[in-house]
């Protein structure tokens, strides 16, 4: 009798490993985490800030969000748009990814979002500023934790008007990200008066600043605005100073400019004016816990780039424990992150109906290596979502 108890048991045993779900399905087994970042060219260092930033809050977790362990597959996106929709479907329907994160390049995010909306498949932007992700191409299970590329640049825009330039030249790469921070600087400037009285651009990913600058000293405007970051940010930063520019012609930018830079930009960065969702000398207590985590477990200061990987993290495990750990259940996992509040280092924000945070962007000088938070340009500033029908 004994025996056959245990028979049937090991039958009933086998019969429910051959029919077997998905993990994910099941609610069990691990979360399959489709990381698409660069980690080669300009943007690697802001790659690897955000991949470091995001481990650290499942770490932080003990190694599980909503009850379930993480499992990455990484892709380099290079920051290269034609290569984008490949690398995209690999993660999607070669490796079966559950969720999707990326990236730094708001070209190579727009193919992202795209395949994003066309399959369903959940999508955390932990960077990219494309204003078409949470604007024209929003979507229900498109969720982003950084900034759109108008916030900053329009939160200067004031900061810039407000001090008393009436005029100002722009320069940037010719890219979504750069033309859409000249737009928000614009928008904001033209209205308070102010005159762009010329928009220089040079191709991504080129630093050859030269004849820009030349032209800049031609035209004497009364201050400059820029998009520059990473390892382009570096060079035009130091290049502006040794064209002599700096002392004569007051340059200001979408805090990239000296985000995660500064040990290589030194002295020329010093007194830089820039405006961001993040600084390094906010000194609430939740920012100096994350620092201080961020720095022992990586031997490195965190910047912007690690926090909106941090934040990206507590996005996916608000949506997944409101979804008890099962990504299937795509209705619960939005409402969870729509409905959260995220206790950011940078402050805790929440996200509007297009699903970008609603968030203070700070005025930062540099000072001593570090971007001094001066004041906040904007308060709660939510970006406009041109397009957006949700
Ligand atoms: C962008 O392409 O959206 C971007 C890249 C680097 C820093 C900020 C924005």
């Amino acid at each position: 009798m004994k025996i056959r108890t245990l028979a049937l048991a090991a039958c009933a045993a086998a019969a429910m490993t051959a029919i077997a779900l998905p993990a994910a399905a099941q609610g069990s087994g691990k979360i399959k985490v489709g990381l698409m970042l660069p980690y080669t060219g300009t943007f690697a260092a802001l790659g690897t800030a955000i991949e470091n930033g995001f481990r650290l809050y499942i770490t932080e977790q003990g190694g599980k969000l909503g009850g379930r362990e993480i499992e990455f597959v990484k892709v380099d996106d290079e920051s290269n748009p034609a290569k984008a929709t490949d690398n995209v479907n690999k993660l999607v329907k070669r490796d079966n990814v559950d969720v999707l994160v990326g990236t730094v390049h708001s070209g190579v995010a727009m193919a992202m979002a795209k395949v994003a909306k066309d399959t369903g498949t959940l999508l955390i932007v932990p960077n990219a500023g494309a204003d078409a992700v949470t604007g024209a191409m929003c979507a229900p299970n498109i969720f982003r934790s950084s900034f759109t590329n108008w916030q900053p640049g329009y939160a200067m825009g004031e900061v810039m008007a407000k001090k008393g330039h009436k005029n100002a030249v722009t320069i940037t790469w010719k890219y979504a990200a750069g033309d859409e921070s000249v737009g928000g600087f614009k928008e904001a400037f033209q209205k308070a008066g102010g005159k762009v009285v010329k928009e220089l651009s040079l191709p991504f990913p080129n630093v050859e600043f030269q004849a820009l600058l030349t032209e800049i000293a031609a035209l004497k405007p009364d201050a400059v605005y820029t998009f520059f970051a990473g390892g382009g940010a570096v060079k035009f930063v130091k290049d502006y100073a040794a064209a002599g520019l700096k002392k004569s012609i007051p340059l200001y930018g979408a805090g990239f400019l000296t985000d995660g830079t500064l040990e290589a930009q030194g002295a020329d960065a010093e007194g830089l004016l820039t405006t961001l969702h993040y600084g390094d000398s906010l000194g609430t207590p939740r920012d100096n816990a994350f620092r201080l985590a961020y720095a022992k477990t990586y031997k490195l200061q965190p910047d912007v780039y690690a926090v909106q990987g941090y934040d990206a993290a507590q996005m996916l495990a608000a949506g997944l424990s409101a979804a008890k750990g099962d990504v299937t259940k795509k209705a619960e996992f939005t409402d969870g992150i729509r409905k959260a509040r995220i206790d950011s280092p940078r402050g805790a924000f929440m996200l509007s109906k297009s699903h970008n945070p609603v968030q203070d962007i700070y005025l930062r000088q540099v000072g001593a290596k570090e971007n001094k938070v001066i004041g906040v340009a904007s308060k709660a500033l939510a970006d406009p979502a041109r397009g957006c029908r949700m």
